[in-house]
């Protein structure tokens, strides 16, 4: 008999005008003092403005913390770590994107354990290192302004290491952010790219999720739900920025993707985009969207029904047969980044080839997402999908 595991989120505010009501959730937590940690973009696009406003109409005290970085580095996590600890506060608010949602569940992390803790000293490819108890862990809101990476809901901080270039995660199954708000108002001022790279880093979630090699039956409904979403409203999110439907719908499917991913994890998909990040700096949605396909088509043996499904929740027709449904469905899901206006060549994102080999070694030796994937790879295998990509 097969054992399932489920990791779910806390309690969850979804909806239009929900970050208005941060104000009044925090302070029934009856916090002493907030850091508010936001990165600089958000600020500019004005996306904390009804947070602070509700914070300062309660009464609730806080501090705000800018300084985050795009796919944030150990160093610049530790630095904010040391700002909460000067700052006196006992509660963490973190809005934006991925990297400033991760730079906030990171902090929680490093606060919880020892004065001159790094969230170095916790990555996962470290080994069995303990993470701080969870008892000690700041209770943590998070705010997310992408509809892509689902980090609202999820256990994990992706950090960066600033000498390898190589990505690490930092977390376990009782870090999962203890409130999520989830506002597509908030989304609603995504520039096109943005929206189009981080919404396919949520279809990448929910694929490589629905195809894992863990069991989680009581999701699989729900993910297909999500890439469903995905492939009707992320075209029109992409095309009309302000069209509200399909921005809650895609803020709806990446909560799903992050669900998804917290219990089924990922696949080599993310396993090869992070080094894609880490070596040559593309965006994080958008070295999924292109290693994607190329995934897909190697892994489908292991998968052939699952990938079959995803194809029918791609809205493709149902082929002759179901491996000519499952390869219609890597058909679409480079339809869908074309439709988006992303490049789907690694050449055309200034990738260099001379460094594919040490990504390929990263991807397979360091990045531990792959365990997962339905057919087993290697380092020549993880190689060989780059030049596909390439
Ligand atoms: N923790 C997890 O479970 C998890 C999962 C997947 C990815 N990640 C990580 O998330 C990071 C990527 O996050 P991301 O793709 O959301 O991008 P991001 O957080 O790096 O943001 C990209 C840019 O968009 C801007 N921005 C964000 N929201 C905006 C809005 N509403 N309007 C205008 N501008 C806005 C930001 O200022 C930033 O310049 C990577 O580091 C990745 O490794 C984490
Ligand atoms: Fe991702």
């Amino acid at each position: 008999m097969t054992t399932s595991y489920y990791i779910w989120p806390n309690e969850v505010h979804f909806g239009f005008g929900s970050a208005r009501k941060t104000g009044s959730i925090v302070k029934a937590e009856q916090p002493g003092h907030v850091f508010v940690i936001a990165d600089p973009g958000v600020i500019a696009a004005n996306l904390i403005d009804p947070i602070i406003t509700s914070l300062q109409s309660e009464g609730v005290s806080f501090t705000l913390y800018s300084k985050v970085e795009p796919n944030p580095s150990a160093t610049s996590v530790d630095a904010a770590a040391t700002a909460y600890r000067d700052s006196g506060a006992d509660l963490i608010v973190g809005i934006g994107g991925g990297s400033g949602l991760d730079t906030a569940k990171a902090v929680r992390m490093v606060v919880a354990g020892p004065a001159n803790a790094s969230v170095s000293d916790y990555a996962y490819r470290m080994g069995d290192k303990a993470l701080p108890h969870p008892k000690h862990l700041p209770f943590f809101v998070a705010i997310p302004t992408t509809a892509g990476t689902g980090a609202e809901v999820t256990p994990w901080a992706v950090v960066t290491d600033p000498i390898e270039k190589t990505k690490f995660g930092v977390g376990g199954p009782r870090s999962v952010p203890s409130m999520a708000i989830i506002d597509p108002e908030l989304m609603l001022t995504l520039p096109a790219f943005l929206t189009a790279a981080t919404g396919m880093d949520a279809l990448s979630h929910c694929i490589e999720a629905y195809v894992s090699k863990n069991d989680n039956p009581a999701l699989d409904a729900m993910i297909l739900d999500g890439i469903r979403d995905i492939a009707k409203h992320l075209p029109v999110a992409v095309a009309q920025g302000d069209r509200r439907t399909a921005r809650e719908a895609m803020a709806h499917a990446a909560m799903i993707g992050g669900i998804a991913i917290s219990s089924k994890w990922l696949g080599a998909c993310h396993s090869l985009a992070h080094q894609l990040s880490g070596f040559a700096n593309v965006q994080h949605g958008l070295a999924n969207a292109i290693m994607l396909p190329h995934q897909m088509t190697f892994s489908l043996p292991g998968a052939i029904e699952r990938y079959a499904a995803v194809a029918t929740a791609l809205g493709v027709d149902s082929g002759s047969n179901v491996r000519e449904r499952a390869e219609r469905g890597i058909a679409a899901v480079t339809q869908l980044s074309l439709d988006c206006n992303l490049p789907v060549r690694l050449r055309d994102v200034n990738v260099p080839k001379d460094v594919i080999p040490a990504m390929a070694k990263a991807a397979y030796t360091v990045d531990l997402n792959w365990w997962t994937n339905p057919r087993v790879v290697n380092e020549q295998v993880m190689a060989q999908l780059y030049h596909a990509a390439w």
